[in-house]
């Protein structure tokens, strides 16, 4: 939700700490603050807006100091404005803190300090916690922080600058990402690696309820009892300009680009000439994998979406039934679980609350959990007992679009994996599914060579304000997934129906004001009934744009506007068809003058519940 940087310097930290802090503006943008330590006191600055409007106004980089933190919000408790950005203060300003996260008690907590004569400025549940630290404050600022956090209910990850000590920079975490990257002669704290990769590819990750006491020269990790925890140190192997835009507009577009090469990393190890191996990522011997009686699938958004075509490619390739579950409502209807059952988490951030909280559900109930994950590290990864990473790199812009591509593909793997395990899948069908994949980078370049065409269409409608998107079978989820990204990025109001529901209710809607997106792509289950869907709907004065396969002379009698991509089968015909409706509700974003990077209300990694 909000975005977390510290570091702790042998040089100026404030245009160090400015630099680090853009990169996780994704996280968050309704204000932007940043506090450092000069010569023994602390100077804050803060103000609403994103962040180069608020340096411009406040010009961050004139702070002096070598020790600092910076914060970009994305707000959950009080409303964005300049009082309640981050960093928050004690009454005396020798503490400042940033935080991430949600304190489930400040209300209770607010009350008791306010019994005690504290006085708070803002309407934020992290004011609480720098008053809270003050309370307990004795001199030992580590022990005044785990004394406070053990108070807290609720989730955090924060950083703490003290002027009394002036030589460490304090970090903690629960149920919120926090890592410590550690440098030459200076080290940094961060919410995500993105925003240190310039400084240090080395990279501690902390745990729920650990606290860092972070200098120059080092970097100690204790519990909330005060004992010391040995911690390893990771390489990150991301390059730095993999996590800038290389060039595009937006990240939107630039990870759209992306996608062919993202899939060729995806399946990269894990496919041979003819046959699919992750038996070294999912640790289940055969005996386990032919035991699977069902599969659970739980996730949030765009993610979910992957889901629902993952169940049907799991059921009608390996044969296990599949239900897929809103991870945030998953937890609260106490899902009965065999042993028998697997749970797959997926999710691109890996920190996903809802999500977590669904797998953690799932353990309590002994569910064996297999997480589909992007971010290396990430909470849900360390917490599934097998991990599947979808290997798209950093994906920045809010909109997930090469994530998405990349969950399709490793459910794809993982399908046709169990399959041949389980026999469901003979040999020869193994190598055809194969081959199958390694089209699909050539595939998806195609389409993005035919972009120009794809822009034409988004100029004749970005002045709608409502759309409605079709699909049938495996490509239903893929008008839920159309219609998302549109909204997302243009705020046009845009819904994914089942073709055939749409004669249930939406069909009442149809007029020339409402474009109407099919994905019509050529199968030998659901075309023809597609087909009938979109006379109905012509039949009724709506436009039709339709995703077509290419060749296809049929489909464009009935249709408005055509846009095609190329055949593959039709478990795989998602991943195709999703391309064109990702750049469509870019270029409509572009058209209606809206940053498709960062859309209004949404973050990137939506960490509270
Ligand atoms: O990081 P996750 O995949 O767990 O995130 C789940 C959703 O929050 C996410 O997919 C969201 O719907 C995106 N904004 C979609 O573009």
């Amino acid at each position: 939700m909000c975005g977390i940087v510290g570091m702790i310097s042998y040089r100026k930290v404030s245009s160090l700490l400015l630099e680090a802090i853009k990169k996780l503006e994704y996280r968050g943008y309704d204000s932007v603050g940043m506090a450092c330590l000069h010569e023994g006191s602390l100077e804050i600055r803060k103000d609403i807006g994103k962040i180069a409007d608020v340096d411009s106004k406040v010009d961050f980089t004139s702070m002096e100091g070598t020790s600092g933190l910076a914060h970009s919000r994305w707000s959950t408790h009080g409303a964005a404005t300049k009082i309640n950005a981050h960093p928050h203060s004690n009454m005396e300003k020798s503490i400042s803190l940033v935080h991430n996260g949600i304190i489930e008690n400040h209300h209770e907590l607010r009350e008791m300090l306010v019994k005690k004569g504290y006085q708070f400025s803002s309407q934020t549940d992290t004011e609480v916690i720098v008053h809270l630290i003050d309370s307990y404050y004795r001199g030992d600022l580590r022990e005044a922080v785990s004394l406070a956090l053990k108070k807290i209910d609720g989730s955090y990850s924060i950083g703490l600058l003290c002027s009394q000590h002036p030589d460490i920079l304090i970090a903690a975490r629960k149920d919120s990402p926090l890592i410590i990257g550690i440098g030459k002669k200076e080290n940094f704290i961060a919410s995500d690696v993105p925003a240190i990769l310039s400084y240090t590819k080395k990279v501690i990750y902390l745990e729920n309820e650990e606290i860092a006491v972070v200098k120059r020269d080092s970097a100690q990790v204790f519990d909330l009892d005060g004992k010391e925890r040995k911690k390893e140190v990771h390489m990150i192997k991301w390059s730095t300009e993999k996590a800038e835009k290389r060039g595009y507009d937006h990240f939107m577009l630039k990870e759209i680009y992306e996608q062919p090469d993202v899939i060729s990393e995806t399946v990269e190890g894990r496919i041979g000439d003819e046959s699919i191996d992750l038996s070294s990522e999912m640790k289940m011997s055969a005996a386990d994998i032919k035991g699977i009686k069902r599969i659970i699938i739980v996730a949030c958004g765009t993610s979910w979406h992957a889901g629902l075509i993952g169940e049907f490619m799991i059921e009608e390739l390996a044969k296990i039934p599949v239900e897929v579950e809103y991870a945030s409502e998953f937890r609260y209807r106490d899902p009965i679980l065999e042993r028998e059952t697997l749970v797959v988490a997926i999710s691109q951030s890996g920190e996903t609350a809802d999500t977590l909280a669904a797998i953690r559900e799932a353990k309590k109930k002994k569910a064996k959990i297999l997480s589909i994950v992007n971010v290396v590290g990430s909470s849900i990864a360390r917490e599934s007992d097998m991990v599947l990473y979808t290997k798209a790199g950093p994906e920045i812009g809010v909109a997930s679009t090469k994530a998405f591509t990349s969950q399709l593909v490793v459910l794809y793997l993982m399908t046709v994996y169990i399959g041949a395990v389980n026999g469901s899948i003979v040999t020869d069908q193994v190598k055809n599914r194969v081959r199958d994949i390694r089209l699909i980078p050539m595939q998806i370049r195609s389409i993005l060579e035919e972009a120009d065409h794809v822009e034409l269409h988004a100029k004749k409608f970005f002045t709608k304000e409502n759309a409605l998107y079709l699909g049938r079978g495996i490509n239903y989820p893929i008008a839920l997934e159309g219609a998302l990204k549109l909204k997302e990025v243009s705020y046009i109001h845009a819904e994914g129906y089942p073709a055939a529901e749409m004669k249930h209710g939406p069909i009442a809607l149809i007029d020339k004001n409402m474009p109407v997106v099919v994905v019509a792509t050529q199968d030998n289950r659901t075309y023809k009934k597609v087909l009938s869907n979109i006379q109905e709907v012509k039949a009724r004065g709506g436009v039709v744009i339709a995703i077509e396969t290419k060749g296809d002379t049929e489909t464009k009698k009935y249709v408005d506007h055509n846009i095609y991509v190329p055949k593959n089968s039709y478990i795989l015909s998602p991943l195709l068809a999703s391309i064109p409706l990702q750049l469509f509700a870019y270029y409509i974003a572009l058209l209606r003058k809206h940053d498709p990077d960062m859309p209004k209300n949404l973050a990137k990694s939506v960490t509270v519940e």
